[in-house]
């Protein structure tokens, strides 16, 4: 969430920056000034939530401002303001501020405003409330589990309103970013590394490429020489973190068995391995299960995925059910020409092909996951309740 904040006072500013930037991963412009560097900012920055300093303004200006509002609907306006007389508190709700706080303001005021705004936007997650860590694994080159890491990922934030994090930690050749964007990453997992010491929330919301207010990936190293800053050690802090400032964090670990993916599976709640339904996929998915069970992985932790799944060919789910001592989880059908346009684009399957069998399966899928962990209760009626 993007939040400037104007005034006029140099001290109040640097303390609601102060304020803003130690809890979440907003990010914070400040701007020294008064009602003339309204519209500006809110034309060039665009951001979120705009915040008003000392600037108890008249019945004129505040007509002002709801013409502002009325241009940028989007946009949330907060006052912080001396004058609390009722006159002046109505005038500005009928202009459009969200919310008149005292000035200066406190910490605790403002964060309560703002946390009440992210949750109006779906932006809230339960403070405290630990996140879950979801692998996808391909069984095989070419499974397609960059695919449905990076569109389990979209739909959990888009459709299900959790927040999420996407982080590919395919140390060579890692693209799970572009599955969903086509935006430069700003920063990657070896430079997260690099800057371990000083990790924070605000830090590594600004490393991830935003493809929604809520949805972020974090890219993988540019080439094998950045990937050796990544250490073992590095995972277990970016984790520990992540989880604390999301509600789920999607990783996309390719097929390597070294440190770094052991590191990230140990922490890993679900594992999806995905496979396609043909004997070498199979085969190695055999060898995979074996694996897990000696990194002393439970079968609970372990979900199949089946993807590019066609009824009626020669192996059917009941014989890799069979093969590999474990019911399938979920399965995706295959739909070349959605998928590859998607792929082309950048942009997510569930975005621009709504009704394609396979976006369809990939909203299935985020659905579950989030009854799963919410409880059974928070589905489609709950989900409509809280929206409305
Ligand atoms: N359900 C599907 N229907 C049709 N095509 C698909 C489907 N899922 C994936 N694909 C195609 O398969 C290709 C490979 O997918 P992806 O890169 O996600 O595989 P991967 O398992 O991550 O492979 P790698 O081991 O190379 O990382 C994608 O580019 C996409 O075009
Ligand atoms: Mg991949």
């Amino acid at each position: 969430m993007k939040i400037a904040v104007i005034s006029p006072n140099k001290k109040n500013l640097e303390d609601l920056g102060r304020f803003l930037k130690a809890d979440g991963d907003r990010g914070v412009s400040l701007y020294e000034g008064g009602i003339t560097r309204i519209q500006p900012v809110a034309v060039q920055q665009h951001p979120d939530v705009l915040i008003l300093d000392s600037m108890c303004i008249d019945m004129e200006e505040l007509a002002e401002l709801e013409r502002l509002g009325q241009y940028h609907p989007e946009m949330t306006f907060i006052m912080l303001c001396s004058n609390q007389s009722p006159d002046f508190l109505i005038n500005a709700m009928r202009a459009g501020v969200r919310e008149v706080l005292p000035s200066p303001v406190g910490k605790e005021a403002i964060l309560g405003a703002i946390a009440r705004i992210e949750q109006k936007m779906g932006l809230g997650r339960a403070r405290g409330q630990k996140g879950k860590i979801v692998t996808l694994m391909p069984c095989k080159g070419g499974s397609g589990a960059t695919f449905l890491a990076a569109n389990i990922g979209y739909a959990l934030a888009a459709q299900e309103n959790k927040k999420v994090v996407l982080m590919d930690f395919n140390l060579e050749f890692g693209d799970a970013s572009l599955f969903v964007s086509d935006h430069k990453p700003p920063a990657n997992l070896a430079d997260v590394a690099l800057n371990i010491q000083r990790l924070d929330a605000s830090l590594l919301a600004s490393s991830l490429v935003h493809v929604l207010p809520n949805f972020g990936v974090l890219a993988s190293p540019e080439d094998p020489g950045q990937a050796m800053e990544v250490r073992p050690e590095h995972i277990d802090a970016l984790l520990k973190l992540a989880v604390s400032q999301y509600d789920y964090v999607i990783l996309d670990i390719g097929r390597a068995f070294n440190a770094i993916p052991i590191k990230a599976l140990d922490h890993t709640d679900f594992i999806f391995p995905v496979l396609q339904m043909t004997l070498p996929f199979i085969r190695d998915a055999k060898r995979l299960m074996s694996v897990f069970k000696s990194l002393g992985y439970p079968n609970e932790k372990v979900r199949l995925i089946v993807n590019r799944y066609q009824k009626g060919g020669d192996i059917s789910l009941k014989d890799i059910e069979h093969t590999l001592g474990m019911d399938v989880y979920k399965t995706v059908p295959n739909s070349f020409d959605a998928v590859a346009a998607s792929v082309n684009q950048g942009v997510p399957v569930t975005k621009l092909v709504k009704n394609n069998p396979v976006s369809k399966s990939i909203q299935e899928l985020a659905q579950t996951l989030v009854e799963e962990q919410d409880g059974k209760t928070d589905g489609w009626w709950s989900r409509l309740v809280h929206r409305a």
